[in-house]
């Protein structure tokens, strides 16, 4: 297998919407594996090599599998183990990378480790959790709060004392401070290694690591109303602790037992502390090995400066050598082209694809899927229901994939699915935009296909030619070739002198690219050109 940063593409898969086997109204293992096809293999294949899939793990499903209840099995609903062997099988003769979730800061509350917990303050796996006296009038021991709303303890009446959770109340927090944690989890990720997963994508970690003091979170004095509650503190003592590099060096340390593996974190930058260190300290952690997805497309506005500024100031702060990973949406953000717009978002596939670094696409992404609408009654995702009507909720992002006009968008063939399928899969799907020239999928096939035939895309090189307000121009050059990337962020014609010498390969709006020609001063509103130089 190539290296982790030669990859040319990885995509997100998340496993119960992504394609149903045994119909039942939920995606599952295997049909991922009969869908790798879509990715690799085949002349029609997006040349993706690499998929991360979101938890399959047995859970009780109170926030769809980032509450795990065995972390060493498949739950029935995704399949089995078996199921799991085949699709890493068939993955890997398509030479397709598997990269799974791993869940570190907290099980699911009906994880035997919980449960027998629960049982007596002395059970022995008691302090594999966080539980605290009650102050002593009764109230919790701190102010921290759970980022799906509320205070972050839970009253565990029959044992007289809290224990922390930093999500849900389901999902009580570890105690990575314990070294039979820290075995217990190196044991697990063993499992999956020896079972060939080559990578991990580690979830929320900068919640591994908090105060061994426990002292409060200080106000956010910055802090306006009808933000999202959660922001009411700053949370400096609840997260980000000076020990969470340790904790994932124990994670990383295990990936290092084996050949060519990788850890990507999850990690979203706090806006309340300067980035600079943020990003430096996540890099520094095992550098070999770990490296941060980058979200910040998903948090800044859509703009020529704030994009180009956003990327090249991460460039400053990145160590030698270090790949970015690029995420421009995932299962927890509004769809790409629903956020920005859909000229927007075939303007930033350009960008995306074409950046020094891995891109991350999420499925549908290239599809130009759109956030469903989800009916009251519909709605699954316990932050919606706990923290309702603003905008929270996730379920908009996580519909089914749709991959022909058929009932169901041919994700299932049972009569509902998990979440309805958004409106538009008549024409917003595989099948259809196979056969589109114009379509959201042809142009990030032409886009991948590139990346894949030229080894600079994968190269760190990169150079920041121009911005300015409409504008972001960037070079990737290398011996054989040079590739100009010319992104026009507004809405109107602007000019550009494009250097001669050089011939259209993709225009983000349009196709037909070929039609351009090579002298274009004039760049189309939201257009992104890519420019070849051999
Ligand atoms: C991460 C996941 C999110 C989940 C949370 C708690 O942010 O991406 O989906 O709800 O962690 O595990």
């Amino acid at each position: 297998m190539n290296r982790w940063s030669d990859k040319n593409a990885i995509m997100q898969i998340y496993p119960r919407s992504y394609s149903d086997s045994n119909n039942d109204g939920v995606g599952d293992l295997p049909g991922i594996t009969k869908s790798l096809e879509y990715l690799k293999g085949s002349p029609e294949s997006l040349r993706v090599d690499a998929i991360w899939i979101s938890p399959f793990f047995p859970s009780p499903m109170k926030d769809f599998g980032y509450d795990v209840s065995d972390y060493q099995d498949v739950d029935p609903i995704f399949g089995s183990l078996d199921d799991f062997d085949d699709l890493i099988t068939e993955a890997h003769e398509r030479d397709i990378a598997v990269m799974i979730d791993f869940v570190p800061n907290h099980s699911s509350s009906e994880h035997q480790w919980f449960q027998e917990a629960l049982t007596s303050r002395d059970s022995p796996t008691r302090d594999y959790y966080i539980f605290r006296d009650p102050k002593p009038d009764g109230t919790p021991p701190n102010n921290w709060l759970s980022v799906f709303g509320g205070s972050a303890w839970e009253l565990h009446e029959e044992t007289g004392q809290y224990y922390l959770h930093s999500f849900l109340r389901e999902q009580p927090d570890l105690n990575w401070e314990n070294p039979k944690v820290r075995e217990a989890m190196a044991d697990v990720l063993r499992f999956w290694f020896d079972k060939g997963v080559d990578g991990i994508r580690v979830d929320a970690i900068r919640w591994m690591g908090k105060d061994l003091e426990f002292r409060d979170d200080p106000w956010n004095e910055a802090f306006v109303s009808g933000q999202d509650p959660y922001h009411i503190v700053r949370h400096e003592n609840s997260r980000f602790s000076p020990q969470l590099d340790d904790y994932i060096r124990c994670i990383t340390a295990v990936a290092k037992e084996y050949e060519n593996k990788i850890i990507l974190l999850e990690d979203h930058l706090d806006d309340l502390t300067p980035i600079e260190s943020q990003i430096k300290r996540i890099y520094s952690i095992d550098p070999g090995v770990a490296a941060p997805f980058n979200f910040q497309a998903m948090h800044i506005e859509f703009g020529a400066r704030s994009f180009a500024d956003t990327v090249n100031q991460y460039r400053e702060f990145l160590p030698e050598g270090a790949n970015t990973y690029y995420c421009f949406g995932n299962h927890d953000e509004s769809r790409l082209a629903t956020r920005f717009g859909e000229r927007q978002a075939r303007m930033l596939a350009v960008l995306q694809l074409t950046l020094p670094g891995t891109p991350v696409l999420y499925y549908g992404q290239e599809l130009g899927m759109k956030d469903g609408y989800i009916p009251k009654e519909s709605i699954r995702d316990p932050f919606e229901l706990r923290v309702p009507d603003r905008g929270l909720g996730r379920d908009p992002e996580r519909t089914p994939m749709q991959w022909d006009a058929s009932h169901q968008a041919g994700f299932t063939a049972a009569d509902t699915s998990w979440l309805p399928v958004t409106d538009s899969y008549k024409t917003v799907n595989v099948k259809h935009e196979r056969k589109d020239p114009q379509s959201f999928l042809a142009l990030h096939k032409r886009l991948l296909d590139l990346r894949d035939q030229h080894s600079v895309f994968v190269s760190t090189q990169y150079e920041s030619e121009y911005v300015d307000d409409n504008l972001f121009v960037f070079w990737r050059a290398d011996d054989q070739n040079a590739f100009l990337t010319v992104l026009n962020f507004s809405d109107y014609d602007v000019d550009y002198n494009i250097p001669e010498g050089g011939t259209v390969v993709v225009s983000a709006q349009n196709n037909d690219y070929e039609i351009i020609g090579s002298n274009a001063t004039s760049i189309k509103p939201l257009d992104g050109l890519v420019i070849r130089y051999s």
